[in-house]
């Protein structure tokens, strides 16, 4: 154990990047053997958020706040499209410096108009003001946020996902790809780990924005949006047997107020593996939800991050990890944890995922193990009281992560293949296994997460 965690620490400290003498964040992966993917040198900031909570853990600040700071800066290279402008409240998915002997040092960003499908990264902007959140909460340091300009940010991101569109429900609508899954998987619409992220981000914004005469329609605004979204999130994407049966027997093409199956979905369209596989005193949240569309897979993410912040009751969150004691072959194997259950397959997968070979079944993001997933597993574990699931779970990974030089994720039923295309030396897959040991040594970390007075 010790010699994992050492290789993790020296890991993580060689993959600081420094822009004009200072560190502002940590590359993606440091793959000795290549070839590492163009854009495996960027910080991205969703990877960026373990190795900061570790960071803070350790005491170091000032990473995690110059971070946030040069994220803010690289707002001013969005580039226009004539015609069409990218939010100005977007915030970038990964930047990276480039030394160059003559003209020295410069950074640049890629707000998904670099990426593979070119897919904006809706999560980037929640994970910003989520770490702000933590951030402040570690380090005690309130001025940061007090700034004039991340005060705007602030508003200029609320008023972004808080702005009237074609919708009726509280979740956020976004388009395939956006978070942490960035290709095309099925995910588009109101994806779960969009919704336990923006719900993060809103109670976080409550305790960052300025408490003003002028902020006050905009608080109440996000008060409101905050507890609709959760209670939402509470009776339309839970699904234990019992609420199964209903659905099993919903009666459909129902009009008008009073209806029960208000979204319309078919009976039919409930997959066969969900009614064998859920065990009656488990449940979990579904994936995502629209008209006539209930996607019944699990996604390891969004029920973790749902735990974490508060959106799942004491009850509903105790029987997720119920599901992951369970069916931990499924949902865990021989590495913590899969991403998705369970994989599509065949012409599913060709209409799903538009026939990408990176995401065939039991791969990537499609039923891949991400070691990632420990920390967020670890947290929603201790959170709900199973901290015999986390030392398990501990364990299981740090048997095989660091002779396998800290692979991106692992392919096969039990995880137990190092993924096919799978970086080595991933950074975040190191920095999510010594979060998740930091927090085993200390439970009383679960506080600088978000959650409100009742989470
Ligand atoms: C992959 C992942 C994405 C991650 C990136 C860098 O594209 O899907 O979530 O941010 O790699 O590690």
């Amino acid at each position: 154990m010790k010699d994992a965690i050492d290789s993790a620490i020296e890991l993580l400290a060689s993959s600081v990047m420094t822009f004009r003498g200072r560190p502002v964040g940590t590359v993606a992966a440091m793959d000795p053997a290549g070839p590492v993917a163009a854009n495996y040198h960027d910080c991205f900031v969703r990877d960026f958020v373990p190795s900061a909570l570790v960071f803070m853990a350790d005491g170091n600040h000032a990473i995690v706040r110059n971070f946030l700071l040069t994220i803010l800066e690289l707002r001013s290279q969005h580039i226009g499209v004539y015609g069409h402008e990218l939010e100005p409240a977007m915030l970038p998915a990964s930047f990276q410096v480039i030394h160059d002997p003559e003209s020295g040092e410069t950074i640049s960003a890629d707000f998904g108009d670099q990426a593979i499908g070119r897919v904006a990264p809706v999560d980037a902007l929640m994970w910003w003001v989520i770490l702000l959140g933590i951030y402040q909460r570690m380090s005690g340091d309130r001025a940061l946020a007090l700034e004039s300009g991340v005060q705007r940010a602030l508003r200029s991101i609320l008023d972004l996902t808080l702005k009237e569109g074609f919708e009726v429900f509280p979740t956020l609508l976004v388009p395939d790809g956006s978070f942490m899954i960035d290709r095309r998987m099925g995910v588009y619409g109101h994806p779960l780990e969009i919704q336990a992220l923006f719900y993060g981000m809103l109670i976080t914004t409550l305790e960052l924005l300025l408490d003003s005469h002028e902020n006050q329609a905009l608080i109440d605004l996000v008060t409101q949006r905050a507890s609709s979204l959760r209670s939402y999130l509470r009776l339309f994407y839970w699904l234990d047997l019992r609420q199964l049966r209903t659905i099993h027997r919903y009666k459909t093409e129902e009009f008008g107020s009073g209806s029960i199956n208000m979204l319309n979905i078919y009976p039919e369209s409930i997959p066969e593996w969900v009614a064998d596989w859920l065990p009656d005193r488990a449940g979990y949240l579904v994936g995502n939800l629209g008209p006539g569309r209930m996607d019944f897979r699990f996604f390891a993410l969004g029920n973790l991050l749902s735990i974490l912040f508060g959106i799942t009751t004491r009850e509903e969150a105790a029987r997720i990890m119920l599901l992951y004691s369970d069916r931990w072959p499924d949902l865990v194997g021989e590495m913590p944890c899969k991403l998705v259950y369970p994989p599509v397959a065949g012409k599913e997968w060709m209409f799903m995922t538009g026939s990408d070979p990176k995401n065939v079944p039991l791969s990537y993001h499609n039923g891949g193990n991400w070691p990632v997933l420990l920390w967020a597993f670890t947290a929603a574990a201790l959170k709900t009281g199973r901290g015999d699931l986390a030392q398990l779970a501990l364990e299981t990974a740090e048997r095989t992560l660091p002779a396998d030089q800290w692979p991106e994720y692992y392919d096969g039923k039990r995880g137990n293949l190092i993924g096919r295309r799978a970086h080595l030396n991933q950074i975040w897959t190191a920095a999510g296994y010594l979060m998740a040991h930091r927090l085993m040594e200390d439970e009383s970390l679960l506080r600088f997460f978000p959650r409100d007075s009742d989470g």
